[in-house]
């Protein structure tokens, strides 16, 4: 058994404080009538519930992403220990596959647009924008994968669980792709600056990470004790 690492709470606190505020926004904006202009006013509940869903889930997978490389690359080293990013990594890695699950159960649910079990569970074969939702459904299994890892990471050992974390890119830019082609929301200029600002940040970062030099001593992709004390959990 590990010790929990120094403000080991800092990623639930941080999560709570993210779900307890942006919850009720959301539901008074809603009920402001704020968001009619975005979603229709006539559109149902259910596809409201899974926009809303796919949109936040995609903020988590970016919170993700930059929380990851920022452990690989120290960055937040000045400002917490690297224990606590890593957890707060996990955390919302977790936090986006909920997400991203209720984004798609959400369309079981609804009953405006045909979406039965297997249309979201298998790739391509949905009949509202089969591709760009396929490229959905292969995301959620990669997160769904990677996610996982975390708690079989002693299992799988740490040169194995690094080399799955190389999918997170490949993940990232199904899930990039798909909300750009399949989101109603795409039109929408704070959509655009949204996925604009999400793959700037995660491209400049792993360009970053891609660049840094390695350090002394080591090789720049980590020996398993170097990695073992970065991503102590
Ligand atoms: C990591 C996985 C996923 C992420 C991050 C994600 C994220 C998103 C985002 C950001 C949108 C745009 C919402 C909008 O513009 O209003 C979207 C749309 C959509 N997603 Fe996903 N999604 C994921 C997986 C899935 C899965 C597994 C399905 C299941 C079929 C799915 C079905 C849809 C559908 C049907 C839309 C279109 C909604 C619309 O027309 O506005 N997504 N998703």
């Amino acid at each position: 058994m590990h010790d929990r690492p120094r403000l080991w709470w800092l990623g639930p606190a941080v999560q709570g404080f993210i779900a307890g505020t942006l919850t009720p926004a959301v539901l008074w904006l809603w009920s402001t009538g704020a968001l009619d202009g975005l979603t229709g006013a006539d559109t149902p509940f259910f596809w409201y519930v899974s926009r809303a869903s796919g949109i936040t889930a995609y903020l988590l997978l970016t919170a993700a992403m930059v929380l990851g490389l920022g452990v690989f690359t120290r960055l937040f080293d000045p400002v917490a220990p690297r224990a606590s990013s890593f957890a707060l990594h996990e955390h919302t890695s977790w936090l986006a596959l909920g997400f991203t699950g209720l984004h798609a159960a959400a369309l079981l649910l609804d009953r405006s647009q045909p979406f039965g079990l297997a249309q979201v569970l298998v790739p391509f074969v949905a009949a509202y924008r089969p591709v760009p939702v396929g490229l959905g459904v292969l995301a959620l299994y990669g997160a769904g994968l990677l996610t996982a890892s975390f708690a079989l990471k002693s299992w799988l050992g740490h040169r194995t669980w690094r080399t799955l974390h190389y999918l997170s890119f490949g993940i990232y830019v199904l899930a990039t792709l798909h909300g750009l082609l399949d989101g109603s929301g795409t039109g929408q200029a704070w959509v655009q600056w949204l996925y604009l600002g999400s793959s700037a940040t995660v491209f400049f970062l792993a360009l970053y990470r891609t660049l840094l030099p390695p350090r002394s001593g080591a090789p720049r992709s980590g020996t398993p004790a170097r990695d073992q004390a970065r991503t102590a959990s």
